[in-house]
């Protein structure tokens, strides 16, 4: 399955804001220390009904699969949380599959807070 990326991440669509999984994370990640990250699909939600709906939003760091959550439309929310710590500037990566619109990717760098 072709997996889809912003054509233009200036200048989303309304489909790819619809889509497009968006990587939330605090503003300052300090070296080894825990943080929460929350995927959401997409910058504009998605729609969770039986015959539209996300089936799974993976998350990978540096291009290790950290972790795969199984969605359902009763899941209510198209997002989910992962748990992580950082030893070094890394690229954050999230998938998502639609069950009608197919494979979607995004990432996002990370720089480590050294303040
Ligand atoms: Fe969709």
């Amino acid at each position: 399955m072709r997996v889809q990326q912003a054509k233009n991440p200036q200048n989303l669509t309304g489909f790819e804001q619809e889509h497009l999984p968006w990587i939330l994370t605090p503003d300052f990640i300090k070296k080894g220390e825990e943080f929460k990250v929350v995927v959401k699909v997409g910058e504009v939600d998605h729609p969770m009904c039986p015959s539209h709906y996300v089936k799974w939003i993976s998350f990978y760091v540096n291009g290790k699969l950290i972790e795969k959550t199984k969605l359902t439309p009763s899941s209510g929310l198209s997002e989910a949380e992962f748990k992580i710590s950082l030893d070094k500037d890394s690229k954050l990566k999230a998938q998502e599959e639609c069950n009608l619109h197919g494979l979607w990717e995004s990432s996002k760098e990370i720089i480590l807070y050294r303040g």
